[in-house]
């Protein structure tokens, strides 16, 4: 869903997002229906994990629907959303019912005030932590994890704050690097936290061991409290790339594919899935692309800003 109901300053900021932007028209947006053939023609091909993003996924209307949907495909073994939980409470138990296994809730920090600036005075901290308690309640499989973008000068100082609240609750906060997504940001590298200095305040009050990687691909570097109070992760994207081990592929809400966060380009899918092409002439465009791809942003950061090229919004494709 590219619409969403925050207006984050480092995502879409609300001098660009105001009243006067027009987002996609559902004709725009992929149906269910779509959806569903391309993850089916997907999960052909291998990929197993599919998640739900924006935007809100939570503003497309009977969301579990296309959950419940998506948990019939053979193949997928874990089906996670992302979400700014403020329509969470309401859906929580809908989603667990449809087979939903997990859920990311982004939260930057526990300070009321500096939470509604920081969603560009749409978000309410209660209305979250509201969410996350229901999403807790509903008992996904996979768990909860919480996605922080840390900002110098912004919330780093309530970092530490964070841990404590969740440590020994068994959500996971994964505290993300700030990055240059999009094209409104006004991202610079000072505004950046690096992640091992996160680690070490964090180790400096509550000792951590790391923990090896769960599976290929896996984005987030983890951590064990020593105390047994749970485990926390960090998203090192502009300290540590991690292009090279990227297996992630991002569909748009109105059917391009990308195979980067920070693409300039993707691959027009829906033409093909409203032309009455076959199953085959898809999987074949998809194959196509996913082999054809060279996509490394991060690790070449500093050349590619000099050169300036639009990048697609991340609302637009997820995190
Ligand atoms: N840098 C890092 N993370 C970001 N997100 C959105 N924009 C950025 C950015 N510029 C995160 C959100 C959300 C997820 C989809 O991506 O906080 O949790
Ligand atoms: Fe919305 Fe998430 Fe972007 Fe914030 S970061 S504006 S909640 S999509």
């Amino acid at each position: 869903m590219d619409r969403c109901n925050f207006r984050c300053t480092y995502c879409m900021p609300e001098s660009i997002y105001g009243d006067h932007y027009t987002f996609l028209s559902n004709q725009q947006r992929l149906s269910f229906d779509e959806i569903e053939r391309l993850c089916r023609i997907a999960a052909s091909l291998g990929v197993s994990k599919l998640r739900l993003t924006g935007g809100e996924p939570l503003l497309r209307p009977k969301l579990h629907e296309l959950v419940a949907r998506l948990r019939q495909i053979d193949g997928i073994t874990d089906l996670a959303m992302t979400t700014n939980g403020v329509l969470l409470g309401r859906h929580a138990t809908a989603l667990r019912e449809a087979g939903l296994d997990r859920v990311t809730v982004s939260l930057d920090t526990l300070d009321p005030a500096l939470f509604h600036r920081m969603s560009g005075n749409r978000g309410a901290l209660d209305e979250v932590l509201a969410g996350i308690e229901a999403a807790q309640a509903a008992r996904f499989p996979h768990g909860i994890k919480l996605n922080t973008v840390v900002q110098r000068g912004v919330n780093d100082h309530t970092v530490l704050d964070l841990v404590q609240r969740f440590r020994g609750s068994g959500i996971v906060p994964r505290l993300i690097e700030y990055m240059d997504t999009g094209n409104h940001n006004d991202w610079r590298r000072d505004a950046v936290v690096p992640s091992a200095e996160l680690i070490a305040a964090i180790d400096a009050r509550w000792p951590l061991d790391p923990l090896p990687p769960r599976c290929d691909g896996e984005v987030a570097t983890r951590f064990r409290f020593r105390d047994g109070q749970g485990e926390i992760g960090v998203i090192s994207s502009i300290s540590a790339p991690f292009c090279g081990d990227c297996s992630r592929a991002r569909l748009s809400s109105e059917g391009s594919l990308y195979t980067c966060l920070f693409a300039a380009q993707g691959t027009d899918l829906r033409s093909l899935l409203r032309d009455g092409s076959n199953d085959e002439a898809l999987r074949e465009r998809l194959r196509h692309t996913w082999l054809r791809r060279n996509d490394r942003y991060s690790e070449e950061r500093m050349e590619r800003r000099l050169r300036a090229v639009r990048k697609i919004e991340m609302h637009y494709i997820g995190g």
